[in-house]
């Protein structure tokens, strides 16, 4: 404990000033974050702490922010947020090993903390960061990749199938058709018409979503849908029912009434909380053979205008913050 206070007040030295983290007090929108002094991070002996240099927004994040999903986790005020983080290690609690101060960090934390300059985070949701990946991109790796990596798990994809993405070159989407087409599968994509390209160059097929989309994924598919990964919600685990997908060859990350009316699968990044699959997710980024686009960076002071970005819903890849 003693050199935890140690590194804090070392820290808070070199900063020349407090740790600043995104806070709010009221659930709404996004002009309710706050970037202000906060508490120092709660240390323990089985966490790290990391000094973050970048921490994907995610939509999911706004649903706690706005009170919509109270039920299933509510919040105490003032309530921090974020969950991917990537940065270096400041202190290692006496218990951890594996980590060292300096050593390039990615993981997340379930505290909702890692909009911030500083997080304490619990020794095993964290794995060393590749030179390879940029803050950016390491500070992206859980929600969405991992989401995307269950999804595509849950569906099992043999060589050969016909597999649909819904918002095919969004966060998840973009991730979960590169290890669709990884697995052998041809992959239809649905995305709006500036994201063809994109999608073509990962050997997909795109479609443009919207009226009429029903038929123009029947055409694609020349007759063979063999699963539906959907990362939109809204419609399309119905929209993959009518096209004959069986439900246990559908995943939706979004979607809990068709969830609970069909018994389609719902795995998302909960389903690969483990550092076993992110290593084997950061390997696939490291190696080149999964990219994770990134749409934009702001600084943390710019985290309302991120959501704001983030809400158009027409996001490719990710948005990051840099604390
Ligand atoms: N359960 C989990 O573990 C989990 C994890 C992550 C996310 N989620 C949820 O999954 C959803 C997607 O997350 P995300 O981070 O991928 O979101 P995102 O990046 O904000 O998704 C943006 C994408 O949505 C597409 N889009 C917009 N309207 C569409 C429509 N009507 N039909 C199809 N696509 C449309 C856009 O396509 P164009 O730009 O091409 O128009 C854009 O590429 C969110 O609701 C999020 O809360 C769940």
């Amino acid at each position: 404990m003693l050199e935890y206070l140690i590194e804090i007040v070392k820290h808070r030295w070199s900063l020349e000033a407090c740790v600043r983290a995104v806070r709010f007090d009221e659930y709404g929108g996004p002009d309710v974050l706050e970037v202000r002094e906060a508490d120092d991070p709660v240390m323990a002996p089985d966490r790290v702490l990391v000094r973050v240099r970048a921490a994907a927004v995610n939509p999911g994040e706004n649903f706690i922010r706005n009170g919509a999903a109270a039920a299933m986790w509510s919040t105490t005020f003032p309530s921090g947020q974020g969950s991917d983080l990537s940065g270096e290690v400041v202190a290692v609690g006496r218990e951890v090993d594996g980590f060292e101060v300096g050593m390039p960090v990615l993981g997340w934390t379930d505290e909702r903390a890692s909009h911030a300059e500083l997080v304490a985070v619990p020794a095993d949701h964290l794995v060393a960061k590749p030179e390879s990946l940029s803050w950016e991109v390491a500070g992206s790796m859980y929600i969405a990749p991992m989401a995307a990596f269950a999804s595509v798990r849950a569906v099992a994809p043999r060589p050969g199938e016909v597999v649909a993405v819904s918002a095919a070159a969004g966060g998840v989407g973009s991730v979960a058709v590169q290890l669709l087409r990884r697995a052998g599968a041809t992959v239809i994509g649905l995305a709006g018409p500036d994201n063809h390209d994109w999608l073509k160059a990962q050997g997909a097929v795109p479609v443009e979503y919207g009226d009429g989309q029903t038929d123009r994924i029947r055409q694609a598919a020349d007759g063979r849908l063999d699963a539906f990964v959907d990362t939109f919600g809204g419609g399309y685990v119905e929209l993959a029912l009518d096209l004959g997908v069986q439900p246990d060859r559908i995943n939706t990350i979004i979607d809990i009434a068709a969830v609970r009316a069909h018994g389609v699968g719902f795995n998302g990044s909960a389903e690969a909380a483990n550092t076993t699959d992110l290593d084997a997710m950061v390997r696939l980024v490291a190696d080149g053979a999964v990219e994770i686009p990134i749409a934009r960076t702001y600084p943390l002071d710019g985290v309302r205008e991120a959501y704001e970005e983030l809400n158009a819903r027409h996001t490719h890849g990710k948005i990051v913050l840099l604390p």
